[in-house]
C-alpha cells in the first residue's frame, strides 16, 4: 500500500519538491497527497499546484487565536488522511491538538545537527560558532522547538570559506537526500519511537 503523505511548507518548497520528484517512482512507498502553507503566495504552494497536488492554506491571522488555528490546521490535515506528515520548512510549532491527532507521526527536517542550533538561523548560527561540521537532523515533533527524537542526521563540511548563503545550500542539498531516503524507508519498513530512540524496520 502506498502510504499518504502531508507536507506542510512555508517557503520554498524544495524539501517538498524532493518528496514529489521521489515519489513518481512507485516502488517508493509514498506520495504526496497535500500540502499544507500556512502563508499564502509561497514557491510550496507553486510546486504543489504545478505536480497536481492539492493544496491548502492555513493562516493563523484568519483565527481568534492560536489554539483555534491548531484546531483548524488539524481538521484540514486529517481530512487527507495522512500516514505521515512532513514539516518541511513550516515555520509554525503545532499545537496540542495536532500533536495528539499526529504524534508519532509527524516528522520535521531542521537544518542543523541537534541538538546544536534549534530554531530559525542554524546555519547563521553553525558559522557564528566555529563549528567545522554542520548538517540536517529528521526528528519527530515533539512541543519543543526542535526537540524530538531523532530519525536520520547527516553531516556536511563548514569550509573556510563559507558565507550562510553557501553553507545553507549545501546543508540542504544534504538535507533533501536524507528527507527522501528517510521517509521512504519509514514507509516501506515501518518505525518505533521508544523514548529518545528511534529505530527503522
Ligand atoms: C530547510 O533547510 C529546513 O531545514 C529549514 O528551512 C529549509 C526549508 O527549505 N527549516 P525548503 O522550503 O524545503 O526549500
Amino acid at each position: 500500500m502506498t502510504a499518504r503523505l502531508v507536507v506542510l511548507v512555508s517557503g520554498s518548497g524544495s524539501n517538498l519538491q524532493a518528496l514529489i520528484d521521489a515519489s513518481r517512482d512507485p516502488d517508493y512507498g509514498a506520495r504526496v497527497v497535500a500540502v499544507g502553507a500556512d502563508r499564502g503566495g509561497i514557491r510550496g504552494l507553486k510546486r504543489a499546484e504545478d505536480a497536481g497536488v492539492p493544496a491548502f492554506t492555513c493562516r493563523v491571522r484568519d483565527h481568534p487565536d492560536r489554539d483555534a488555528w491548531d484546531a483548524a490546521l488539524t481538521d484540514l490535515v486529517a481530512a487527507h488522511e495522512p500516514d505521515l506528515i512532513v514539516s518541511a520548512g513550516f515555520l509554525k510549532l503545532c499545537g496540542p491538538r495536532f500533536l495528539d491527532a499526529f504524534g508519532g507521526r509527524y516528522i520535521n527536517t531542521h537544518n542543523s545537527l541537534l541538538p546544536a542550533f534549534p530554531g530559525m538561523d542554524a546555519p547563521a548560527e553553525a558559522l557564528a560558532a566555529g563549528v567545522k561540521v554542520a548538517g540536517a537532523t529528521l526528528f519527530v515533533c515533539d512541543a519543543g522547538v526542535d526537540t524530538g527524537p531523532i530519525i536520520a542526521q547527516t553531516a556536511v563540511p563548514v569550509e573556510d570559506d563559507d558565507t550562510v548563503e553557501t553553507l545553507t545550500e549545501r546543508i540542504k542539498t544534504a538535507e533533501r537526500a536524507q528527507l527522501v531516503d528517510a521517509v521512504g524507508r519509514m514507509v516501506r519498513e515501518g518505525w518505533t519511537v521508544e523514548g529518545r530512540r528511534v529505530r527503522l524496520g
